[in-house]
């Protein structure tokens, strides 16, 4: 295991109030919204129905409220959630209906028996799933295995127009980078059309883990280094292809993946500077962006944009394709103005 993985913190004192089916979820619920920390003692079940009345009493605001009173809502949900603890004995969840976490054991070999935040304990379980089972990914023709703790993407509408760009693109792949690999998937796209050496870099060891074993069980094995650090990396080396799907909102980030979802600073200031040292005579920086960030934060300075004011790149294309609508919780279709692009640019 890679060392400096990020992981659920284990907790090793509390002072919870035990809790189980005895107790009604609603009550259960109330309490860990008024601030008390309660621990699971019985089943797996108890604690997704306490879970889910907790959700039920603290209801988001609706989907077209100031983007700031989604996340204030979404810090107060999160804080609440996190009240519910859940006992893991001997590297297995001690809940009669508890299925097998396989992460228990790699992640924690310093700790047998701690307790976890339930909600945790779910997210490890459903990352377990995904790296067991893999998770299919159209534009690659097979199936990735993503680590714990890495971002994957749920939407593909984006990587289908990263391929439509690739497939047109005639420029020299000998060298590229994958800024923010992620699960590996733009890595692995671009060698699948025939780029001699990619970089992947990202910020997440969890990812870089992920894309590292990822690497080991694909045969022949692509062509793809890894770097764990911020944006291009230390190499000099010039690169005729610089790909980056950043974060697409501004905002703070807090839980293990919001790095993949929120950017902060001058990201992409840094990512701008460093890309133009890098980038060969005649190569290209790529980013997979959407117009997410002019629809719910329109006050925030569009970073590309910004970026082509200043007059070193300048733009050789732009890509835009409609986003499908998501499920509404009564199953209907939302409308979306949402909108995902790709930014070709160049030295000017
Ligand atoms: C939106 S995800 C994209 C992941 C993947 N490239 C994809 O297209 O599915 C953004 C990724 O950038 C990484 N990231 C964020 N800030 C970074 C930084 N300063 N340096 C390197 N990677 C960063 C995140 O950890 C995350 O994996």
């Amino acid at each position: 295991m890679t060392p400096n993985l990020h992981r659920p913190e284990p907790i090793l004192r509390h002072t919870a109030r035990p809790v189980d089916r005895s107790v009604p979820p609603q009550a259960a619920a109330a309490r860990l919204r008024d601030g008390e920390t309660l621990l699971v003692t019985d089943l797996y079940t108890t604690g997704e129905a306490i879970l889910a009345r907790l959700d039920a009493l603290l209801r988001p605001p609706p989907h077209d409220a100031p983007f700031d009173a989604r996340q204030a809502h979404r810090r107060a949900h999160r804080a609440a959630v996190l009240r519910l603890l859940a006992p893991i004995e001997d590297h297995r969840l001690a809940l009669a209906d508890a299925c097998p976490i396989g992460f228990l054991d790699e992640l924690y070999p310093d700790h047998a028996s701690f307790v976890l935040p339930f909600a945790q304990v779910q997210e490890l379980f459903g990352a377990w799933n995904r790296y067991k089972e893999g998770v299919h990914l159209k534009v690659l023709g097979h199936s990735l295995f993503p680590f714990y703790g890495t971002y994957v993407p749920t939407r593909v509408t984006h990587l289908e127009l990263f391929g439509t760009w690739l497939h047109q693109y005639k420029g020299p792949r000998d060298r590229a980078i994958d800024v923010g690999t992620g699960c590996g998937v733009l890595a692995l796209m671009l060698c699948r059309a025939g780029v001699q050496r990619v970089l992947a870099t990202d910020i997440n060891p969890n990812a870089v883990e992920s894309v590292s074993r990822e690497l080991g069980r694909l045969s022949p094995r692509p062509p793809i280094d890894l770097f764990c650090g911020d944006l291009l990396g230390p190499d000099p080396a010039p690169a005729d292809l610089i790909v980056f799907n950043p974060p697409w909102i501004r905002g703070e980030a807090e839980g293990l993946l919001d790095e993949a979802l929120y950017f902060t600073g001058d990201l992409f200031g840094r990512f701008f500077d460093q890309a133009f040292d890098r980038l060969a005579a005649d190569g290209r920086v790529v980013l997979v962006f959407s117009n997410i960030l002019e629809l719910v934060q329109p006050d925030v300075p569009h970073p590309i944009l910004a970026e082509l004011a200043r007059g070193r790149l300048r733009l050789v294309q732009k890509l835009s394709r409609r986003v499908e609508p998501s499920a509404a919780p009564d199953g209907t279709r939302r409308r979306t103005r949402e909108r995902v692009e790709i930014w070709e640019l160049a030295r000017a």
